[in-house]
């Protein structure tokens, strides 16, 4: 079997998981490089890596390289992700510097592998809340036709990194302890607080904050339907991982609750609870690091015609970032782009 010689680019919450994924899936790596802004040694899953200081001529001889380092001019990606390139590797990326690039190709493998292609080296992962809700929707799409989404998020804190996981632990025991809690990573408490606040605003979408506005165009790429309807509310919960969604969708055709379920049943990538009568239905702590994505709650909604109700959950940080990518780099293994 042919091996491939893998870079990974950033060694945070989501590059620390992409070593384990290639690892759990045994993926076909001849050599993984790590690389981020200081060298050192880091322990993941018990195994000892050496991070190496990423620079122009890091990417020499490697296959593919995922990069999951921060996002903006000071990045990884706007540093190094078009040098990887020009060294002859494919480059899949984490953060939101090119998804909507029209150089780049946006995929979610259960969705659109057919926007991979030999000659697109530069390929994006979309925005975790996008990933989750697209894969859920792509086969009722298929189905129905997507008419209008309306959907609202609860995401957790491990979805900015680090230093928001880090803060929320501080600041609930600080409240435990009738301190007063410190504010760094957000413009609010996040412990025992929510707030319908994720990223900055842009004067494209008046009164969207940046996250809704990524979900709407990210979306419209990946269904290649530039006019598609969406509204998106994102709002950050005190909760460590898993991002939870609430999507009201309306179709061109009618599409049944019941119809629905068997189609997301037989879907790649999905995982049906759907049991309400049980109290069956997914919530983040029941998905953190598993794979699919969990849909509930699917019902009929009895206020407008042709349109469901459906609860998503899924783990951020494996299919929201680090999985989706490495099943990326599969799918170009298995079309032989690489
Ligand atoms: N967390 C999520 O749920 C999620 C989901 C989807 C996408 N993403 C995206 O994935 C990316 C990584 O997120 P994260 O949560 O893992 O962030 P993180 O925990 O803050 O880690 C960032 C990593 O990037 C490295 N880095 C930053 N700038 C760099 C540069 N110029 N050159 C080389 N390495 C650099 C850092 O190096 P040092 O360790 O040396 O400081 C660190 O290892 C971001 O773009 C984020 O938006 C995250």
């Amino acid at each position: 079997m042919k091996k491939y010689n893998v870079g990974i680019v950033g060694i945070g919450l989501v590059g620390a998981e992409m070593l384990k994924v290639l690892s759990q899936r045994k993926f076909p790596a001849k050599s993984v490089r790590v690389f981020a802004t200081r060298e050192r040694i880091e322990k993941i899953d018990g195994k000892k890596y050496k991070v190496e200081v990423a620079g122009d001529n890091s990417f020499c001889g490697l296959d593919v390289v995922l990069f999951a380092g921060t996002e903006g001019a000071r990045g990884a990606s706007q540093k190094f992700g078009w040098k990887a390139v020009e060294s002859g590797a494919f480059v899949i990326d984490n953060g939101d510097d090119y998804r909507m690039d029209s150089r780049v190709a946006l995929v979610v493998p259960e969705v659109n592998p057919e926007d991979l292609s030999k000659e697109k080296k530069f390929i994006a992962n979309p925005n975790c809340s996008t990933i989750q809700m697209v894969v859920a929707l792509a086969p009722l799409h298929r189905a129905a036709g997507i008419k209008r989404i309306v959907v609202s998020t609860y995401q957790s804190v491990s979805g900015t990194g680090r230093a928001a996981v880090e803060e929320l632990s501080v600041q609930t025991q600080d409240i435990i302890k009738n301190k007063i809690p410190k504010i760094n990573v957000y413009p609010h408490r996040i412990a025992f607080n929510v707030f319908p606040h994720i990223s900055s605003l842009t004067d494209e979408f008046r009164g969207y904050y940046k996250e809704e506005i990524k979900m709407i165009k990210e979306t419209r790429k990946i269904f290649n339907s530039p006019d598609m309807r969406i509204s998106a509310t994102c709002v950050r919960v005190p909760v460590y991982s898993g991002h939870a969604e609430s999507i009201n969708v309306q179709f061109e055709k009618k599409i049944s609750a019941v119809d629905a379920r068997e189609i997301l049943s037989s879907s790649p990538g999905i995982k049906v609870l759907d049991e309400p009568e049980k109290n069956i239905y997914p919530t983040p702590i029941d998905v953190a690091g598993k794979d699919e994505v969990f849909v509930g709650r699917i019902r009929e909604d009895s206020s407008s015609e042709n349109t469901l109700d459906l609860w998503v959950v899924a783990d951020n940080i494996r299919k929201g970032a680090a999985l989706n990518a490495v099943q990326i780099a599969e799918v170009l293994i298995e079309k032989q782009y690489i």
